[in-house]
Formats: C-alpha cells, structure tokens, sequence
C-alpha cells in the first residue's frame, strides 16, 4: 500500500471533493481542490447564507490551509493537463449532479459529466506522473433496468420481492436496453470510458456507482441530496414535497466511509476492478418517510410534508451490493445512519 503524495480532487468546493481533500491533507499527503464553482447557481434555493460551493471553499480555506485551492474547469482540456502534473492521485467529483438539470439542459451535462471525465483520463494517460483515478460515478447508470426488478409494498417501504437482490444490485446488472435520463447518460458514458482506460492499462482507474452519500458540509435540495435537503428543510421549517408515496428505499453511506474506500483504491490500483457499486449496503437503508421518523425523533420536528408526481428515472429501491468492495479494497462501511445523521444535525448546529 502506498500513500498517495500529490493529490488532486477536482469539484474540490463541493460536498464529496472537499470531504476528500481534507481526509488527504489530514493524512499528510499534498492536496490540490480544483472547481469552477458553479454549484451554487445550480441551486434555486442559494442565498447569501447558504451557499454550497463556497461554503467548501471557505471550509477548506479555514481548517485546511495548505491544500492549494484553483478555480478551473475540467471542460478546459489544456489547463487540466497542466494541473494534473505532478499528481499521482485524482478523486474526480466535478460534476453536473441533478437529473433535473440534465433533461433541461442535457448539452450542458453531457459536456461537464461525459467530456469532463474523458479530459480527466485523457490528462492522467498523457501526464508523466501517471496517476491513479477514482470517479464518482452512480447508480443511476443502471437506468430503468432497476425497476424490472420486482418489488413489494411493506408498511413503510417498498423492497425487492426477488430473494437474488437481497444484498442489493451488483455491478453485472445490465446497463442498457433500458429507459436513462440524459443524466444516467452522461455518467454511463463516463463509466464506460473509465472501463475502458483501465482494462487497456491506459490509467489505473475506478468507477465508484454511488447511491445516496450523505454527511456533515452537505448542501442538499429537491433536485439532489435528499438526505440534506429533507434534514435542512426540517431544521429550518421549511416544507418539503415527496415525489411518489415516499416509500422509495435507498442504501446510505456516511462520506467518510466513501472517502476511505476511494482510498483503498488509490493506495493500491493494482489488479484491482474498474468498478464497484458502492453505498451502506443492505444494512444501511431507509426509506424516505422512515427518515422523516428518524429526524422526528432527532430534532424534535416534523415539517410539512405535500406529495407530488413520481419523477422520471426514479427507483422504487436502489440498494448496492457491496460484496465487490468489501472483498477487494478489504472496506466495510463503519458509520450506521443514527450516527451519521447526528454528526449532520451537529455540524449544522454548531455553524
Ligand atoms: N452525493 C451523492 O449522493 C452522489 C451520488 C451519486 C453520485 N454522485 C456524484 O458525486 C460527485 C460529487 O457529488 P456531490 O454530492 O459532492 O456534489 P456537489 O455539487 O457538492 O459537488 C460537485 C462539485 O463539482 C463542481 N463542478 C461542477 N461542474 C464543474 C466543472 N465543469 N468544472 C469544475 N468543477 C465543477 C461544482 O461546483 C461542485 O462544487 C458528482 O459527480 C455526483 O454526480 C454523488
């Protein structure tokens, strides 16, 4: 196992890239956080004091002085292989990250989350350096084929009927031959670049398929980050709207566990897989009201909850498999929901 020395995190100002960079900083490593900062913008709720992008800036500013902060683009080509140099790690979380957005404006998100991703492999293939790169990638790459697998209505939650997926989706479940969004699209092409890159030994890289990630710094809103944005809304009074019944089931994962598996891989690439789902697994999971339970009996409130139409591309269960992971990057997830969700309600307390 080896250190990485020189760590780049690009979309560093967001929630996952600034947790990655100050996990790399605390361990000593020399980290540089790239973003364009544009999440903000994307986020129709920003105001003044709730800024995301540069909230992580800031963080990052204030308790991790050294990592070197640069505002660039990862659609600019020639100023990412420039920065890549002299890197042998890239966490690369620079994203479009709303589905939303994606059937909006799909060029857009096709060029930040398909165009983005090749420039990233593109510089760490060309750079002398030769960098290892973990990618977040997602579920949603699985597209509607999710939902052919059967599912029973519980009392509170929706769950597979198909005793196959009880531990969840593993990375073989088809990807294609199904409906996407432009959204699953665009990181499905970015995964399959990854694969690709890393089966012809062009760079030693990993697709990380998340599922729902959540965690202190998290800046959530109806269109991404349901974790945040259902624990923000609760602790500001502010009403939330459920798509659907609200019986939807997603695995969680607290973001340190993530950031400890990227760097089980980045630490020792080799012989490793291309990819692997990753979340809490199927000992890690809540359904959307259940949650609201939970956040009852944290705070003390429950918000005003109206429902609405199912979205498009919505799964009625998404849990991961992660035997993949468990087995070859030796990871298990350490932190279970209560504690997790009390470490969120804490740092948004304490701000
Ligand atoms: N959080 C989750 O639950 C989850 C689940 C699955 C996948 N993902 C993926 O993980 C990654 C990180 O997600 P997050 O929750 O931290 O989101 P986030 O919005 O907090 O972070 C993304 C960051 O990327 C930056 N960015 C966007 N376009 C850029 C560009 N063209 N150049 C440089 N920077 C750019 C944004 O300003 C933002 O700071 C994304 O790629 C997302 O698709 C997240």
């Amino acid at each position: 196992m080896n250190q990485p020395e020189n760590v780049l995190v690009t979309g560093g100002a967001g929630f996952v890239g600034s947790h990655a960079a100050a996990f790399y900083d605390k361990k000593g490593s020399s980290v540089t956080a790239l973003d364009n900062m544009s999440r903000i913008d994307t986020l129709d709720t920003a105001d003044g004091s709730r800024d995301t992008s540069a909230y992580n800036w800031e963080y990052l500013k204030e308790h991790h002085p050294s990592v070197d902060l640069i505002k660039a683009d990862v659609r600019d080509q020639d100023t990412l292989e420039e920065i890549v140099e002299g890197h042998d790690a890239i966490v690369h979380t620079a994203g479009q990250v709303a589905v939303t957005a994606s059937i909006q404006d799909p060029r857009t998100d096709f060029e930040i989350n398909a165009l983005g991703t090749f420039n990233v492999l593109e510089a760490a293939r060309k750079v002398e350096a030769d960098p290892a790169v973990v990618i977040a990638s997602t579920n949603k790459v699985y597209g509607d084929n999710v939902n052919k697998i059967p599912v029973r209505e519980e009392n509170s939650r929706y769950w597979y009927d198909n005793p196959n997926y009880e531990d969840g989706i593993p990375e073989s479940l088809s990807i294609d031959d199904c409906e996407h969004t432009p959204y699953g699209v665009s990181k499905l092409a970015a995964d399959l670049y990854v694969q690709d890159y890393a089966n012809r030994n062009e760079v030693d890289a990993a697709a990380f398929r998340m599922s729902c990630i959540y965690g202190p710094r998290q800046f959530g809103n109806e269109d991404q980050g349901w974790v945040a944005h259902f624990a923000l809304s609760t602790l500001r009074d502010e009403p939330i709207t459920i798509f659907g019944d609200g019986k939807q089931v997603r695995d969680v994962l607290y973001v340190e566990d993530l950031i400890r598996a990227y760097d089980a891989f980045l630490s020792d690439p080799e012989g490793k897989s291309a990819i692997y789902n990753m979340g809490g697994g199927a000992n890690n999971t809540t359904s959307l009201v259940e949650f609201l339970d939970l956040l009852e009996e944290k705070t003390g409130k429950r918000t005003d909850i109206s429902f609405d139409e199912w979205r498009e591309g919505d799964q009625k269960v998404y849990v991961s498999d992660i035997d993949r992971a468990r087995e070859e990057l030796n990871w298990e997830p350490t932190v279970d929901f209560e504690t997790g969700i009390e470490n969120f309600l804490n740092w948004y307390q304490d701000r």
